[in-house]
């Protein structure tokens, strides 16, 4: 077994889970990278890039095939995972008479269902040696917005699983917390104004909504996410770290 520190991050291919794959390598960590996209995975993370300290692995966060061949791997390549990282998200809009089942399925698959899958798979290789679990919520879990039925859904559940499993785990020395970001420039961001009829004003209204008078960046939530998987927040555990520029202070 390494005498490394291994953190296991989902989504790290892009936006906020690649800010948080490179806050936890500058730190010294070894890094398992867990992405659906293999071409942007292996573009961002292969071998020419990073060396020995990080294995990244392509497959679907929603598939326990694919969850439990990955959690093996890292087991296998670096002998421990320390920390776990549920960030691979996906947002599918709709109000419910909009969205069909099948779109309501992938929803709460990929944004729950897999950390329900990875925490499956990575708890028992913590039990007894201790390890801490962050899971990547959002505002949405505590403020619904027009059209995001199913994206509501799944990071409100997210809470609900998180605080259940610190329950369940704080005797195995397992801490579970979650971070809920506001807006943060990524892709999927990015996204999202794009199926906007003006864009630009959509970013003007959101810009003003935030009392900090920025979007947030990857950045800020890798920070947030590493404290809480470090030491310093050891006595920290089933809470929820709001990170949105104050952005939900006035109570939206
Ligand atoms: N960007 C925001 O404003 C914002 C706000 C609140 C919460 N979040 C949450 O943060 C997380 C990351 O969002 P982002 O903005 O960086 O998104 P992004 O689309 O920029 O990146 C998501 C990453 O997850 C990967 N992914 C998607 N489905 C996957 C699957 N089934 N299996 C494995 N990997 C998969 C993608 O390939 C991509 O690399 C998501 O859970 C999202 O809901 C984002």
């Amino acid at each position: 077994m390494t005498d490394t520190r291994t953190v296991l991050v989902t989504g790290p291919a892009k936006g906020i889970g690649r800010g948080i794959a490179e806050r936890f390598l500058e730190a010294g960590y070894a890094a398992v990278l867990f992405d659906i996209d293999r071409d942007e995975l292996l573009r961002v993370w292969g071998p020419s890039r990073t060396g020995g300290s990080v294995l990244p692995i392509a497959g679907d966060a929603a598939e326990e095939d694919d969850v439990r061949a990955a959690v093996s791997q890292a087991i296998e390549r670096f002998g421990r995972l320390d920390a776990l990282v549920n960030n691979a998200g996906i947002e599918i809009a709709g109000r419910v008479d909009q969205l069909t089942a099948a779109q309501w399925d992938r929803q709460i698959a990929v944004n729950l269902k897999s950390a329900f899958l990875f925490s499956r798979h990575v708890v028992p290789c913590m039990r007894g040696r201790g390890g801490a679990i962050v899971n990547i919520s959002s505002v949405h879990a505590f403020y619904a917005y027009p059209g995001c039925a199913a994206y509501d859904a799944s990071k409100a559940g997210m809470i609900g699983l998180t605080r259940a499993m610190a329950l369940d785990h704080g005797p195995d020395g397992i801490r579970v917390n979650a971070v809920c970001p506001g807006y943060i420039r990524t892709p999927l961001l990015e996204q999202w104004l794009s199926t906007l009829p003006d864009r630009e004003s959509a970013l003007r209204e959101v810009l003003k909504a935030h009392p900090l008078g920025r979007i947030g960046t990857p950045r800020d939530i890798a920070e947030a996410v590493f404290f809480l998987a470090s030491d310093a927040a050891s006595f920290i555990s089933g809470t929820c770290l709001i990170v949105d520029g104050a952005m939900t202070a006035p109570g939206h």
